[in-house]
Formats: structure tokens, C-alpha cells, sequence
């Protein structure tokens, strides 16, 4: 079977319109918006879990267990469910289990007050993915049913590391306010690989670089429209988290920095210009693969400055604001996990986290060495359960 045709980088999810229902006020405050949740989730050869089915409770579900047992896996599975993609891998095959041709996550979901059901396969003819047991054709008709946000100990790379972690978060936002970003990005990446192999093959005259310099304006044009949009939403947001989470008074300054231009005319007259240097460098210098986001703390620019500290603050303020920008434009509470965060953390940010998670809707789904760090103090038996995970089997603890 063929594989989805928009190819979403990992952690990617789509969007599909605004149905709007955010509290436009922001906050932290829970929006009114719809509750989503699994109701029953089923693995099958997936990573180390063999067979696996739980249903799990309405806001908190706790999984402790020792490393290497399989808890990131059970979480990757419900990203991968809801994505098409794992927030670790590229790979397909490291997500079947060693030995197995096949893998399978199944879920049964209540979205706003309604049931319906999703599956994603694994085998060697790639991904394929369900809805209501209907093949799925395109990415952004699935994947914009079930938002999920992930934080994992990953998440550092996001101020720390290179651009594309934040290329990434932009488009994972973007897609829920506009679809097309998708599309926009896989045609604007086409348009760009075909120009630079043209360059490098028939050299600067050649006739036919015109129509993939415009091409590649147009949808690059439109994907960093859709960038400037999302890094305004997750700017707001994210204001309002690093005031509640950073013990101290440092501002916090988020930026779009475009590689290229909102512009299509600006972008395919600098496309042209650029062509000879471009041809010399093997790589288009001009354009939104480009494109950053840039964090400041106290004026400075936190990836160079920030103390590891401020890193762990500034990515969890990232990540809070993803959950919320995309809550706001989807028009429901996105599936939160969270894994093995209580390691990351001291004990003010963890109570922090919780302080978020009592006030947001979000269903729950939190991994952990020591559940004892995870406390929900008033939530009934319905609202949270606690499992241990095994060599891949789950047991209620
Ligand atoms: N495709 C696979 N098939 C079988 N086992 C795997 C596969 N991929 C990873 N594993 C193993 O699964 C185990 C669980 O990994 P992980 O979910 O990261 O554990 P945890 O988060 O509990 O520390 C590891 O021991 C790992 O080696
Ligand atoms: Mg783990």
C-alpha cells in the first residue's frame, strides 16, 4: 500500500480550519473547548510490546516502570496514532517489533461527545492509517483528528540545537490554523531540489529555472506566511507561561526570523539573483528552509546565553504554548504526554507542571521511574489511573 501522500518531518500533525471555541482572552484558563480522549487503546508488535490493550482513565494516566520496559514506547505509539510519525525515529522498521512484519495501534476515541476510531499500521509497504476503519488518503485528512503534544527530555534540542526543532514546532502549530502549510512546504521543498539540480546540471541560463524559481516563491511565500502566523500565536502564549514558570523577572522575546520572505515577488526575484553562488554552494541561501525562530532572554539570545536551567524553563514554556496555541486554533484539548519529565525537572517546575495540568483538560498520559513524583490530589478513580509497564506488559499498579 502506498504511503501518505503528504510527508510530514517527524512530529508532524495537521490541521484542518479553525473551528474556533478558544478562550480568545488566552491565559492558561481551560478554553471552551471540546474534551477528546482515548477510550481504549490496542499495540500489536510495536517496539518491545508485544500485545497490548488498556482503557485508559478521562484525565490521568500514570505509567511507572523501570528503564527499558517500554514506557517512551507506549507513548510513541499513541504519537505515532495520532501523527502518522514518532517523536524519536524516521525509521518505520524500528517501530515494529524485532521479528514482526506488522505492526498495528488501534484506539477508540470520544471527541466531543462523539465515538470514533483510528488505526495505523506498520509493515514494509510503509503506513497506513484508518478512520472508522476507512483508509485515510492524505495526512492532513487524518492527522488533524486527534491534536497530541509531546514532551519528552528531547524537547532541550528545541532552544538549544539548530533551527529546525523550531521549524518544526512552527509548522506543528501552523497546520492547525492552515492545512495547506502541508502541501505548501512538500512543494515548496520539490520546487527548490528540482532548481538547485537544474542549476547544477545545465548552469545559470538554463530556461527552466524560471518556473521552479516561481513555484518555489509561491508555495515558499505562503509557508512563511503561515510560519509568521504560528510564531505570533506561540508567542502570545508562550509569554504567559514563562511568566508563570520562571522564578524570576527576565523577559522573554519571541521572533519569526524569516531565511526568506512573506513576499512571493520579493522571493523569486532574490531566488534569481542568487542563482550563481547558489550553484557554487550546492544549497539554496535565500528561502524559508531557513527560517528560525529566535528566543531572547533578557535581550540575549537564549541559545547562546540561556544556563541549562533556563533551557529546561524555556523549552517546557515552548511546549505549553504549542499545546495551548494549537487547543486555541483546533478548537479542542490536545492529548498531552509527557515523558519521564519529572527527571527533567526540579521540584518548583514540577509543581508548576502540575499546577498547568489541574487547570488544563487535556487527557493525560505521563511516564515516569517514581510514580510518587506525580501527584493529582483530588482526582477520583475515574479521573486517574496508575499501570506499570513490564518487558513490555502493562499491569495495573
Ligand atoms: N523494534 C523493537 N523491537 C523490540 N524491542 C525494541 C524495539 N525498539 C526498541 N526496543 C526495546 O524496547 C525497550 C523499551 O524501550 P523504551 O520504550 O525506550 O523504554 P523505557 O522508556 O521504559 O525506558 C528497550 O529495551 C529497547 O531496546
Ligand atoms: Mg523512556
Amino acid at each position: 500500500m502506498a504511503e501518505l501522500s503528504d510527508s510530514a518531518g517527524p512530529q508532524h500533525s495537521s490541521g484542518q480550519g479553525s473551528s474556533g471555541g478558544g478562550s480568545s482572552g488566552g491565559g492558561l484558563e481551560p478554553a471552551a473547548s471540546a474534551r477528546l480522549s482515548i477510550r481504549r487503546l490496542r499495540l500489536r508488535d510495536f517496539r518491545n510490546i508485544a500485545e497490548l490493550s488498556f482503557e485508559p482513565a478521562e484525565r490521568f494516566n500514570v505509567i511507572s516502570g523501570d528503564n527499558g520496559q517500554g514506557k517512551t514506547s507506549l507513548l510513541e505509539a499513541i504519537y505515532c496514532l495520532a501523527t502518522t510519525r514518532s517523536f524519536r525515529t524516521d525509521q518505520v522498521k524500528e517501530l515494529r517489533r524485532e521479528g514482526a512484519s506488522f505492526a498495528r495501534v488501534d484506539a477508540e476515541l470520544e471527541d466531543a461527545g462523539r465515538s470514533r476510531s483510528q488505526r495505523l499500521t506498520l509493515s514494509d509497504e510503509g503506513r497506513g492509517v484508518f478512520v472508522d476503519e476507512q483508509r485515510a488518503s492524505r495526512l492532513s485528512e487524518y492527522a488533524v483528528r486527534t491534536p497530541v503534544v509531546v514532551f519528552h527530555p528531547g524537547d532541550l534540542e528545541l532552544t538549544m540545537g539548530g533551527a529546525s526543532a523550531r521549524r518544526d514546532l512552527l509548522d506543528r502549530v501552523g497546520l492547525f490554523s492552515d492545512p495547506t502549510l502541508l502541501d505548501d512546504r512538500r512543494r515548496y521543498r520539490q520546487a527548490l531540489r528540482e532548481r538547485q539540480k537544474v542549476l547544477e546540471v545545465r548552469g545559470e541560463q538554463a530556461p527552466e529555472l524560471e518556473a521552479y524559481e516561481l513555484l518555489a516563491a509561491r508555495h515558499g511565500a505562503r509557508l512563511s506566511q503561515c510560519r509568521a502566523r504560528a510564531a505570533a500565536e506561540l508567542g502570545r502564549a508562550a509569554l504567559q507561561g514563562f511568566q508563570r514558570l520562571a522564578a524570576s523577572e527576565l523577559t522573554l522575546e519571541m521572533a519569526y526570523k524569516p531565511g526568506g520572505s512573506c513576499d512571493e515577488a520579493e522571493l523569486v526575484a532574490e531566488l534569481a539573483q542568487r542563482r550563481s553562488g547558489d550553484r557554487r554552494r550546492h544549497v539554496a541561501s535565500y528561502g524559508p528552509h531557513k527560517d528560525d525562530l529566535s528566543l531572547r532572554l533578557a535581550g540575549r539570545l537564549a541559545r547562546k546565553t540561556a544556563s541549562q536551567g533556563q533551557h529546561r524553563i524555556l523549552a517546557l514554556c515552548l511546549k505549553l504554548a504549542e499545546l495551548e496555541a494549537i487547543q486555541q486554533a483546533r478548537g479542542a484539548h490536545p492529548l498531552l504526554l509527557l515523558d519521564d519529565v519529572s527527571s527533567e525537572l526540579d521540584p518548583t517546575r514540577i509543581g508548576a507542571v502540575h499546577a498547568f495540568l489541574r487547570d488544563s483538560r487535556s487527557q493525560v498520559f505521563v511516564t515516569t521511574t517514581r510514580s510518587d513524583l506525580f501527584q493529582t490530589p483530588g482526582a477520583t478513580s475515574l479521573e486517574r489511573r496508575d499501570y506499570r509497564l513490564r518487558g513490555g506488559a502493562l499491569e495495573s499498579a
